[in-house]
């Protein structure tokens, strides 16, 4: 297994691809905590149109190459939530595939790169070897069971639970990333109310771009605080996207979004941050409305 510079998929002619599109939590309440440690969630969950790209090719055994911008770092052994899906979905019959991963999604940025990436496994190594979906997804991850949802989703639970919403206005958003690793385990840990309010118990089809920032201005991502206290520079990723109409923190960060009417505000104040901030990750997408 090795991690090449150039985003050419290596080895045999990929026989299918997909995108794994980076997840964004648009409010994160933290309602509770189970016995084994988890925290319940209530979560407006959404996918944005940028993301990582897994190709999947026939092959006897099964590999993990890993091209790309951000492939640095990334492991490409069974740390890497991709062969843990597809082991999963094996289930140790042997079965092999060459699959190719080109990384643009920061890792362990609070926008599921790894749990997008696992989801994508998962799809095309079940059409591939043609098995079915195996039901505890959530074991992979707490992300994973939404990665394999494409609309807006209302997310319970410790992340298993998902209820569709209807379309969203059309909207986009910055994704503002600082190249500080925050561990979620420890902002869960340093969280110091787990019992906060959920979202309301109907969540409303917004009628245009105004209503849905109104209702996102009312909620909350509760991880904020402790994120923040851990790496105070996701401040200053807000305050960089202090002029779109809502701006939070994704997950447990350190990844930041704005959200922003049309493209070309979010593209201009995408520019903005990058001539400000060379080093930061940043980048403007649509939000997946439906
Ligand atoms: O499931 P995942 O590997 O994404 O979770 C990483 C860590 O985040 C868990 O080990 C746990 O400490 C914390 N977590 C949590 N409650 C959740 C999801 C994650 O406490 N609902």
């Amino acid at each position: 297994m090795t991690v090449m510079e150039d985003a050419a998929p290596a080895g045999p002619v990929a026989t299918a691809s997909r995108m794994a599109w980076a997840k964004v939590n648009l409010t994160l309440h933290c309602t509770g905590q189970r016995a084994d440690g988890y925290h319940l969630l209530d979560s407006l969950v959404v996918r944005v149109g940028v993301g990582d790209a897994l190709h999947v090719a026939p092959a006897e055994i099964l590999t993990l190459t890993i091209s790309g911008p951000r492939a640095k770092g990334v492991p490409t052994d069974a740390r890497n939530l991709v062969l843990r899906a597809a082991e999963m979905l094996d289930a140790g019959a042997g079965r092999g595939a060459a699959l190719h991963l080109v990384k643009h999604l920061p890792a362990a940025a609070g926008i599921g790169g790894g749990s997008a990436d696992a989801a994508v496994a998962l799809e095309l190594l079940s059409a591939h070897w043609g098995v079915p979906l195996p039901a505890d997804t959530a074991r992979l991850g707490a992300d994973v069971p939404v990665c394999l949802t494409r609309g807006p989703q209302r997310m319970q639970g410790v992340g298993e639970i998902l209820t569709p919403l209807p379309p969203l206005p059309a909207c986009h958003i910055v994704l503002v990333n600082p190249g500080v690793d925050v561990p979620t385990p420890a902002v869960f840990a340093a969280l110091t109310d787990k019992n906060q309010p959920p979202m309301p118990d109907v969540i409303p089809k917004f009628a245009n771009f105004a209503e849905f920032v109104d209702f996102l201005r009312l909620q909350r991502n509760d991880l904020a605080a402790p994120a923040i206290a851990r790496a105070p520079v996701i401040a200053s990723c807000l305050e960089a996207l202090s002029d779109a109409a809502l701006a939070r923190m994704s997950g447990s960060g350190a990844t930041c979004f704005g959200i922003y009417a049309t493209a070309k505000e979010a593209e201009t104040a995408a520019h903005r941050i990058t001539t400000a901030a060379p080093n930061w990750w940043v980048a403007a997408a649509p939000i997946l409305v439906a």
